[in-house]
């Protein structure tokens, strides 16, 4: 009896200190990566809701390896458990199979609300689903803010400005947006998602962050997300010619998917209210690639031109991308040559689903 006490003392010491980083035992520093020490006073509880998807999951990695008690929301509609795998079972982690759409009761300092499907085939997927997780998702997830105290940093979209018909777009611009298009489900509901922090705000005095987010890219992003990035890695990598939409003269802006993580904690931990746009500014229309190329038609209400500003973010959080277009291409590549490795035995790649639709007619809008 009393050797099985002094064995648990031990092991639940040995944790303790290896989960500290104070152990260095090969076993133990293998389990998981590395983890600051913070203090009661500056260890926050923080929850990320779709902390299992791309940008979620690195930003789990963040604040776990500073220190914090993360737990990750998330209903595995685009996410995976793989993404996080890494963090399962160590004592400032925890990860919950809840949809945003049910209200959340636990207690916690800060939420980064991030769940939402977020490329065109997924949010197209279902579109009433993406309403609701942005609509009601949002008002839950406020609502949870309200009850604690916690401040709230919301995952909005350069999608916001729609179509923009100014350049370059910064934070004063309302957007040019299709309500009744195939892509209102998502902009239309970050927009309304964004109106929902800032209610919530004057009535309730609740602290909110806006982040407008454009492209983003990295590892665990998904391989067939239907954006130029993925397509064009994906395709090269199968030495498939490259699929370009209408005329190829869009542009887009690109950053990588670490830039982005700084940003976003810089944000929630500024005193910075208004949104945000997040981004680096460099943009390239697809036609400066030179490969053999395959012209598609044009998708409904894709933007044409992307210019962001981010001025803003410069000035108030000192934040400014850091890594190069190609370095975070590279790191790109060697992520999807490894997940066609894996994939090798079976030569299958998840394609996109094909939107939902009830068969017979089409209903005529009145
Ligand atoms: N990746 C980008 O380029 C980009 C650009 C602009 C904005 N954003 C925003 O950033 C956030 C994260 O995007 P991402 O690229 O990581 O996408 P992602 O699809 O990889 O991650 C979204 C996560 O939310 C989860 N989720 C979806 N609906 C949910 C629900 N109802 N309840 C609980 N979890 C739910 C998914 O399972 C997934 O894990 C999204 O809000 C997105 O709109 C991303």
């Amino acid at each position: 009896m009393l050797c099985l006490f002094w064995f648990s003392v031990v092991s639940t010491l040995l944790t303790v200190l290896k989960n500290r980083g104070y152990l260095q035992i090969p076993y133990f520093s293998q389990k998981y990566p590395p983890v600051k020490f913070l203090s009661e006073k500056d260890r926050k509880r923080i929850l990320i809701t779709g902390g299992a998807g791309f940008v979620g999951s690195h930003l789990t990695d963040k604040l776990m390896m500073d220190g914090h008690e993360v737990t990750v929301v998330d209903n595995f509609f685009t996410g995976r458990k793989r993404n996080v795998e890494h963090w399962i079972g160590h004592e400032n982690f925890e990860l919950i199979n809840h949809d945003v759409v049910e209200p959340l009761y636990i207690e916690v300092d800060q939420i980064y609300h991030l769940a939402s499907p977020a490329s065109p085939p997924n949010y197209m997927y279902n579109p009433i689903k993406t309403l609701k997780t942005n609509t009601i998702g949002t008002l839950n997830m406020l609502g949870l803010a309200k009850r604690v105290g916690a401040r709230l940093l919301l995952a909005s979209t350069s999608e916001v400005y729609g179509d923009p018909e100014v350049h370059p777009q910064n934070e004063e611009y309302w957007g040019h947006v299709n309500p009744i298009g195939p892509r209102a489900c998502y902009d239309e509901g970050k927009r309304v998602a964004e109106t929902m922090c800032y209610a919530y705000m004057k009535q309730e005095g609740v602290e909110v962050r806006v982040a407008r987010i454009f492209n983003t890219f990295g590892s665990r992003m998904h391989m067939n997300d239907g954006r130029v990035v993925s397509n064009f890695i994906l395709q090269a990598l199968q030495g498939e010619p490259l699929t370009v939409y209408g005329s190829g003269s869009q542009t887009r802006a690109f950053q990588y998917v670490s830039d982005l993580v700084n940003g976003l904690v810089s944000l929630m931990n500024s005193n910075i209210s208004s949104p945000v746009n997040l981004v680096n500014p460099t943009y390239r229309s697809p036609l400066s690639i030179r490969s053999q190329i395959q012209f598609l038609p044009e998708a409904q209400d894709d933007p044409r031109r992307r210019r962001p500003d981010i001025r803003k973010a410069k000035m108030m959080l000192g934040w400014e991308p850091v890594v190069p277009l190609e370095e975070g291409l590279n790191k790109t590549i060697q992520y999807f040559s490894r997940e066609l490795e894996h994939q090798a035995n079976n030569q299958y790649i998840p394609k996109p689903k094909a939107a939902r639709q009830k068969k017979g007619r089409p209903r005529q809008h009145n």
